[in-house]
Order: structure tokens, then sequence, then C-alpha cells
């Protein structure tokens, strides 16, 4: 990592950042506002948030957008969540060469209705040819994950399966383990978010809400970040 001017850039050591986006309904209650107002000004932050990171050079980013037990929150909240992603896809449709970020949606898609599904196959396709990549974390379960693999390579016919098989088969098969994967929100736990993909992760929590997340708090967990000896298992 580099720190010039007070700006930082990260090396090869940070190349995947993973966040989970924890907060939002609560930055809104503390104002008196509805629940989805903090997802609207969080989708707002999440913009930046992924811009900021690959302004400092970090080439991966994942976020826990919509988990697979989200789905039991009530029906306005999860609508609007899923209006707040369409609008999100629009806009990802029209900026894409400003961005030139590659996409791609974590989950099991087939439950979403037809227009949000066909909106995220476009701007998957679309954006295929781009090498920053952000991958959105949606309808995602690690557990729903790690079963779903297993079945793509037991419909391969697959007697034994190797570490790499699975990882592999999992939706994030096409990039690193996370090096380091924050939560906003005050809580300490994984909310069921790249259970295998973390083996060697470092982790960061941060009572910081999801809409308030600034590009000095990354700056923040970025130096912590290297301040990390990531052994391995190794001494
Ligand atoms: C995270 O914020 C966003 C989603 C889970 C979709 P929350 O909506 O969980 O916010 P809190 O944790 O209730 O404050
Ligand atoms: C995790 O947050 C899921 C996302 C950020 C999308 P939750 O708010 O759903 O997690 P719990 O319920 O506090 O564990
Ligand atoms: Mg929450």
């Amino acid at each position: 990592m580099a720190e010039i001017d007070n700006k930082i850039k990260v090396d090869e050591r940070l190349r995947h950042i993973a966040f989970i986006m924890d907060g939002n309904g609560r930055w809104a209650q503390k104002r008196m506002m509805p629940r989805t107002y903090g997802h609207k000004v969080g989708a707002e932050n999440f913009r930046r948030v992924v811009e900021y990171c690959n302004e400092i050079g970090i080439k991966i980013v994942t976020v826990y957008a919509f988990s697979t037990e989200n789905w039991g929150r009530p029906r306005g909240e999860v609508e609007a969540i899923m209006d707040l992603l369409s609008g999100y896809l629009d806009k990802c449709e029209r900026e894409m060469e400003e961005h030139k970020i590659k996409y791609n949606f974590l989950g099991d898609m087939s439950v979403l209705t037809d227009e949000l599904r066909e909106k995220i196959e476009r701007v998957e396709k679309l954006s295929s040819g781009y090498d920053i990549n952000l991958n959105i974390a949606l309808n995602y379960g690690s557990r729903a994950e790690i079963a779903h693999a297993f079945s793509v390579l037991a419909k391969k016919g697959l007697k034994e399966i190797s570490e790499d098989d699975i990882s592999g088969a999992l939706y994030t098969s096409h990039c690193p383990d996370p090096d380091i994967i924050v939560r906003t929100g005050g809580d300490i736990r994984l909310s069921n978010f790249l259970l295998w993909q973390a083996q060697y992760s470092e982790f960061y929590f941060t009572d910081v809400l999801w809409p308030d997340l600034s590009s000095e708090n990354i700056d923040e967990i970025v130096r912590e970040f290297y301040r990390r000896k990531r052994k391995y298992g190794k001494v």
C-alpha cells in the first residue's frame, strides 16, 4: 500500500474486498424515517463506496445486497429493495462505458421477476468485457450456494470432490477469495455470507451504519488490513 498526500493506493495484497452492507433500517429509524428510506440512501452510498474502492485500486468488490433470509421481511420493504435494484440496473446500463465495471450477480436469480432477471442478464452480458469486478450477492445465502455447488458437481457425475471442485462450482468461481470482509452496522456475525470463501479472509466489524460509511472509513479499513499479518497457518 502506498499513501501519498493522504491518498491511499493498494497493491496486489488487497485484491478483493467484501461488504456486508448492514444498518440501513436503523439509520432511517434514527431519523424517524421509514426503513425503506434507509435502503434508498444505502443504495446511493453503495455506489460511492464501489467507486472509491476502485479509485484506490481494489479490483474486486463484493457486496451483500439481499439474503435468502431477507424474503422474510415485510412485503413493502422487499418490494422497495427490488425497485431500488431495478433503478440501479438501469443506471448501470446507461453509465456502463463511464464506469467500466464488470457486474456479476451471486445467488439464485430464478425466483426474481422476469423483468428484473432480464435486466440482470443484460447488464452482466454487456459488461462482461471489463476487468474491474463488482459482485452483487442477491437472493444469496452461503449454504444455498454450497448446496447448489454440490448439485452441480453431482450432475457432472463426480465421485470424488476436491476443494477446487467446490470453489469452482460456487457463484464466486471467477474470483479469488475475499482478502477482507467488512460488516457495518455493529453486529459481529456473517449472516450466511461467503462461509466457504472466508477461509482466510480478514474480518473488520464497525458500528458505522452502512449509509454513513465514508471514504475516510474505507481508508481506515485499508490501513488496518495492512497492519494485519496474514499467516495462513504458518509461522
Ligand atoms: C441491510 O440493512 C440491508 C439489507 C439487509 C437488505 P438492514 O435493513 O438489515 O438494516 P438494519 O440492520 O435493520 O438496521
Ligand atoms: C445481512 O444483514 C444481509 C445483508 C446485508 C444483505 P441482515 O440484517 O439480514 O442480517 P441479520 O438478520 O442481522 O443477521
Ligand atoms: Mg440488518
